[in-house]
């Protein structure tokens, strides 16, 4: 057996295969502090919900913490911030080390093989994911696994790009950052990330309203959509205008690392868009409707966008993981394919 984790700010998801189909297991990568009491810990030990106690506190976690947090008149917390573990917040490592616990469970067998995603650095702030990976790589490890890290964006190439020999661009719109590979034949030819995605919407538009961020979350994850009715001075509106201003400022930066990364000129790429952010309606069209607009120095086949975007990562981790036990590398079946065509010639 082999499984694969994506490791994101907002969602904690892992995948295994089981026959024919795909399993995911989710939780949210949150959590809530609420006070000691006896009657509290009794209700919570009855119940399914995820929690942990230390000294005078309860902590929930996972999908249960915002129900708790609005009972209980509390902020959710986080764990992670743009993509990598919170240096703000003490109380990370204990809390994602459950929700890990949680969602990917024992292995079914001593050093079983795991894929665990990972940003790759980011262009536009001094993060360093180092540390990150090292600490996620040492919890699974801890759990028993032999954890391997995969790049976030190649994990979207193995999940979505199949069809096309694992060619093209795999762009990764999360909650607190965006990833972006372009792969050659399974191979990353670029790979780069930027600290802004859906978090960094909500916070903008929060603040050019005057809402709540989270009343301007719930807008955006009920039903809202990138079409073209516009929403002049309202949450929708202004949620349009960071939409646009996030795509345009991704687009911007594959032009300047492409042209950095000396890409070959006539390459003809797919391009795929997939997680959470990129969950309204009409964002694949945007999104092409941003790049007719720009002077992309390689071309483009087609825009669409993963048929589920939430679960993108954790399946390519998967794949990675599955290919590996299987004693190839989707670098190797590429090249298998690379090669069935010209031996024809
Ligand atoms: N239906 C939806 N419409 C718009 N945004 C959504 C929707 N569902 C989730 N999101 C947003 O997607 C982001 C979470 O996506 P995800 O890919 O899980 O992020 P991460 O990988 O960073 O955990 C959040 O910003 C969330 O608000
Ligand atoms: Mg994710």
């Amino acid at each position: 057996m082999a499984r694969g984790i994506d490791v994101g700010t907002m969602n904690i998801i892992s995948a295994e295969q089981d026959g024919n189909e795909t399993v995911f297991v989710q939780q949210r990568n949150s959590f809530v502090e609420i006070e000691y009491s006896d009657m509290a810990e009794e209700m919570l030990s009855r119940s399914e919900v995820l929690h942990i106690r230390k000294d005078d506190s309860v902590y929930v976690v996972g999908d249960d913490a915002l129900n708790f947090a609005n009972i209980f008149k509390q902020e959710t917390r986080r764990p992670m911030s743009h993509g990598i573990l919170s240096s703000d917040e003490s109380s990370a490592i204990p809390m994602i080390k459950l929700i890990l616990e949680q969602v990917v469970g024992d292995p079914e067998r001593p050093r079983e093989r795991l894929f665990f995603s990972t940003p790759a650095d980011p262009i536009d702030s001094d993060l360093n994911t180092l540390y990150h990976q090292k600490t996620l790589e040492s919890l699974l490890g801890d759990m028993g696994y032999d954890p391997e890290p995969i790049n976030e964006g190649m994990a979207v190439i193995y999940s979505e790009l199949a069809d096309s020999n694992f060619t093209g661009l795999g762009v990764s719109f999360g909650a607190g950052m965006t990833n972006v590979c372009l792969a050659y034949y399974a191979v990353p030819v670029m790979t780069f990330s930027i600290a802004r995605g859906g978090d960094w919407i909500d916070e903008q538009a929060a603040r050019a309203t005057g809402t709540s961020v989270d009343k301007v979350t719930a807008t955006k994850e009920d039903d809202f959509g990138l079409d073209f009715t516009t929403d002049v001075g309202g949450i929708e509106g202004a949620l349009s205008i960071y939409y646009d201003n996030l795509l345009d400022y991704v687009i911007e930066n594959v032009i300047a690392e492409v042209n950095e990364e000396d890409v070959e000129e006539d390459l003809d790429v797919p391009v795929v868009v997939t997680g959470g952010t990129s969950s309204p309606e009409g964002f694949a069209d945007l999104f092409q409707d941003r790049l007719d607009d720009a002077t992309v120095p390689f071309s483009i086949s087609e825009v669409r966008r993963a048929e589920e975007p939430m679960y993108s990562v954790a399946r390519g981790a998967l794949v990675a993981s599955r290919t590996e036990e299987a004693e190839g590398t989707p670098e190797a079946e590429a090249d298998a394919a690379v090669e069935a065509p010209s031996a024809e010639d």
